[in-house]
């Protein structure tokens, strides 16, 4: 890779200029946009005072250019690609200037451009200057004003941020004027036109401010957003209470649109939303997307304080608002929802998703060092484990050092664009504890792991555990240091759990441990047996834990921790055993014996527990995750045990699955969480009967599906028919029957794409060329894209890991076509083929061959970065 073409944050220097005030005009026409703009520009006191000012551009038409009212001369400017450079220039001075835009035609949706008829802009992280010339970096904080022209009548909305300041005719063109008080960073500006409806609520502060709540969409979806209102009160009232967070403007809009690269965007006032993160009604969304519009809507609203008001020094810096903003919102579900599921289902996405990508070829660190794209870096190591980095700090303060530490980065930070160490140092400040170490995890890549191993000493009544870390190498960092891991833990005995006694100390049940060391031991005292150590509760650090647990052990941690997360590990940890051996050619058969035998009791418990923690206590592991346990992965063996063990468990607890699916039947209406809990388990029960090829059962589906009176009950239902390959003709007749009832609702046709592109039978890779062909695909918009190609590489991993390597190749043709027209969503596709070097010949050859070929085409930037980067082999 030319190394000349990468930003490293090594060469970061502060703007040589500054912009205070942005006038924009936009004048939208049918075909082509003109857009005026009028920065009011000073010399940067603190930076070089250099004498020509360069600002940033891409497919620019320039129409005209002035200083100060003084038309420029071509002589005094130059513009590139990428650049426009105005040659020495004053200590202040106003640039005007005029650029021809064609949001019609574009279809990288970046920059403006038009969805379903509406204009909507999307400027993260650099897409501002695709719309004018413009010092486009996030520490590059202005005043903005912005005119929206339109013919009269064109649009029933034309909006923008902060508030609106006129709205009138003249001359058969409406002009709508707004004003954003707060300084805000190019990235968070916005404008949306189009015939919209919206949903209006009003908020009053905790301060007594009123604030009018917008939700704005087509007028077929009005009906789908009274969620979202209410999640967006909830989170508003939430970080007042958490936070000590209030809104401050008057009004707050959220847009929902169809063509969307990514799932939301946080601009000021007015955040733009893909309409799978905001439509839900109970008929067409299952569950567990109501929980994502949820914590998005949340996620987004958070972004007010953390990302807007206090903003990021550069992009570089990205985890500090989303690391940060992720934690917020998995707080804000937790308090809403179960506290252990959530963190169970963000643990096992960072275990069976991030893990992987910082055990690959794009690895790299909370806080990144260079990127050729930045739009490749959105990645799971910025957002979730950039989360648990905040996490960990919460939990090293306590929660009261934790809120101090956030008022004093808020308040001292309040306008600026700052950096990840500027809120350590705040957290610092605050506890005056010493982070110096624990910085470590923003600057270094790869998952640590620990060893652990203990000994126990009858006559001393002493246990110790040896705990060890390493961090693997990663691109560009072959030697790690020590990290600070806090490692929360309880130690079982027989009657529960026991005192931890260390050095005379009395710390209670559970307690946090510093691991800070290569190696260390830990020793506790009056111990009276031999404990079974529960490791890593809550998920307190995003490592990897080997401790060689027995068989029984697991078991006991599985039915009596108290922990959730460590219950369902233990879980996972039986499950692995059974799974391992299986893949391995080994003897699995005792391992099965205590796998059934607690699912057995787990089941027989099915009325006393949480059912939606039992839900995801009776889950296996992904194909995925298993196959990141090894280093030659086969596929194919992975693929067929966790299938065969899937049948086996179905077979072996018939009578349970059945008890428990028709005792919960009576549970399953309305959208409290002990409904959607007993929804969630009866469809485990259903999935795992599907799995017998029997004419009773595959009528109970089909019952299912056509009673049901929600969406996660009919697409369980659905699901588990299309996915059973004895279940052919049901399976049928129900697609058909759906898609007949959903046709008109493009989020639900797009899980019906999905359904078919994830059945794990028969040739999934033809129907995939089927789906592409049919009337209900749109290759232009990126939610079809990831309904169907996205979901058969990245969810059906025993069809496109085919033995004969086609579906690679299907991929990287797919991917070579859409980098034509949308380069972020190409480069995102790549990600599964991006790991072939974890699997076994000829998968692993196959895979590199089909990223190979990527090579020999035009390819964006985006799309380049992690080709090449896959193909470097460290
Ligand atoms: N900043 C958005 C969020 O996380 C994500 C996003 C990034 C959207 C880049 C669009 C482009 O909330
Ligand atoms: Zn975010």
């Amino acid at each position: 890779m030319s190394t000349t073409a990468m930003t490293l944050l090594a060469d970061y220097r502060i703007p040589d200029f500054l912009i205070e005030k942005t006038h924009l005009t936009f004048e939208l026409h049918e075909g082509y946009t003109d857009v005026s703009s009028q920065l009011s520009m000073v010399r940067n006191p603190k930076g070089d005072q250099a004498a020509h000012a360069v600002l940033h551009g891409e497919q620019l038409e320039l129409l005209a250019l002035a200083i100060n009212d003084r038309a420029l001369q071509p002589t005094d400017y130059q513009c590139t690609a990428h650049t426009l450079t105005i040659y020495n220039v004053e200590e202040r001075f106003v640039l005007h200037c005029k650029t021809r835009i064609y949001p019609e035609k574009n279809t990288a949706l970046e920059g403006l451009y038009r969805s379903s008829g509406m204009y909507c802009t999307q400027c993260e992280a650099e897409g501002f200057r695709k719309i004018t010339y413009y010092l486009d970096r996030p520490d590059v904080m202005s005043e903005f004003d912005t005119i929206i022209i339109a013919d009269e009548g064109a649009f029933s909305v034309m909006l923008s941020n902060g508030n609106c300041l006129s709205d009138r005719i003249e001359n058969g063109k409406r002009i709508v004027h707004w004003h954003d008080p707060f300084k805000k960073p190019s990235y968070l500006f916005a404008l949306v036109s189009g015939n919209l409806s919206c949903l209006e609520d009003r908020f009053v502060t905790q301060s007594g401010r009123d604030v009018l709540l917008q939700i704005y969409t087509e007028a077929k979806d009005q009906d789908k957003c009274d969620f979202a209102m209410q999640s967006l009160k909830n989170a508003m009232r939430w970080d007042e209470e958490v936070y000590g967070r209030e809104y401050d403007l008057d009004r707050f809009m959220i847009v929902a649109v169809d063509d969307f690269n990514m799932g939301v965007m946080e601009n000021k006032g007015l955040n733009i939303f893909n309409t799978s993160c905001v439509l839900a009604h109970p008929k067409s969304t299952t569950d567990a997307a109501f929980q994502r519009v949820e914590s998005v809507v949340a996620h987004e609203y958070f972004h007010n304080w953390s990302g807007n008001r206090v903003t990021c020094r550069d992009w570089f810096q990205l985890s500090l608002k989303e690391g940060l903003t992720v934690y917020r919102d998995e707080e804000f579900s937790a308090a809403m929802n179960s506290c252990a599921v959530k963190r169970i289902e963000d643990a096992s996405f960072m275990r069976s998703v991030q893990f992987v990508e910082d055990a690959g070829p794009m690895a790299h660190p909370v806080r990144p060092e260079s990127y050729l794209e930045i739009s490749n870096f959105y990645t799971m190591t910025i957002y979730e484990k950039g989360a648990e980095v905040v996490r960990m700090l919460a939990n090293i303060l306590g929660p009261k050092d934790y809120r101090k530490g956030t008022d004093l980065y808020f308040s001292r930070f309040d306008g600026q664009a700052v950096t990840c160490d500027d809120f350590v140092a705040c957290m610092e400040e605050v506890s005056a504890k010493d982070l110096r170490q624990f910085r470590l995890w923003y600057a270094q890549a790869g998952t640590p792991q620990l060893h652990i191993s203990d000994s126990y000493d009858v006559a001393r009544q002493q246990y110790r555990l040896n705990v060890r870390q390493s961090t693997p190498p990663t691109a560009g960092q072959a030697v790690k240091q020590a990290l600070h891991i806090p490692l929360k833990l309880a130690l079982y005995g027989k009657q529960g759990a026991q005192t931890l006694i260390i050095e005379g100390v009395n710390y209670g049940m559970e307690t946090v441990i510093d691991i800070s060391q290569a190696e260390q031991t830990l020793v506790f005292d009056n111990i009276s047996e031999k404990p079974v150590p529960s490791l890593l509760r809550g998920f307190s650090a995003p490592v990897k834990v080997h401790y060689d647990y027995q068989l029984a052990q697991l078991q006991q941690l599985a039915l009596l921790d108290s922990d959730g997360f460590c219950r369902w590990d233990a879980m996972q940890g039986l499950m692995r055993n059974v799974l391992n051996a299986r893949i391995e050619g080994g003897d699995h058969t005792a391992a099965q014996v205590v796998l059934i035998a607690t699912l057995k009791q787990l089941l027989e418990r099915f009325s006393t527990m949480d059912a939606a923690l039992l839900a995801c206590l009776l889950t296996l592991p992904s194909e995925q995750y298993l196959a990141s346990f090894y280093d030659a992965a086969n596929p194919a063996v992975i693929g067929q045990e966790r299938a065969a063990l899937h049948y086996h468990i179905a077979v072996e607890l018939q009578a349970q699955w059945q008890h428990c699916y028709d005792a919960l039947a009576g549970n399953v209406q309305g959208l409290s969480a002990e409904a959607m809990a007993a929804r969630s388990l009866r469809n485990t029960a259903l999935s795992y009967l599907l799995d017998m090829d029997s004419a009773q059962y595959r009528s109970m589906a089909m019952q299912q599906f056509a009673q049901a009176d929600n969406m996660t009950n009919q697409f369980a239902a659905l699901k588990a028919l299309v996915h059973a390959e004895h279940a052919q003709l049901e399976a049928k007749q129900a697609l058909q029957a759906f898609y007949q009832q959903w046709q008109h609702d493009a989020l639900v046709v797009n899980m019906w794409l999905q359904v078919q592109a994830t059945r794990p039978w028969g040739d999934t890779l033809l129907l995939v060329h089927e789906l592409l062909q049919h009337a209900a695909f749109d290759g232009s918009n990126p939610n079809k894209l990831r309904a169907v190609i996205a979901a058969f590489a990245q969810q059906n991993f025993i069809q496109f890991h085919r033995a004969d390597g086609a579906a690679y190749q299907f991929l990287a043709e797919q991917i070579a076509d859409i980098d034509q027209r949308n380069p972020q969503i190409a480069a995102r596709l790549l990600t599964p083929l991006t790991h072939w070097q974890q699997f076994v010949a000829p998968h692993g050859a196959l895979m590199r061959a089909a990223l190979a070929s990527l090579t020999e085409r035009q390819l964006s930037k985006d799309v380049y970065e992690v080709v090449s980067k896959s193909l470097t082999v460290n």
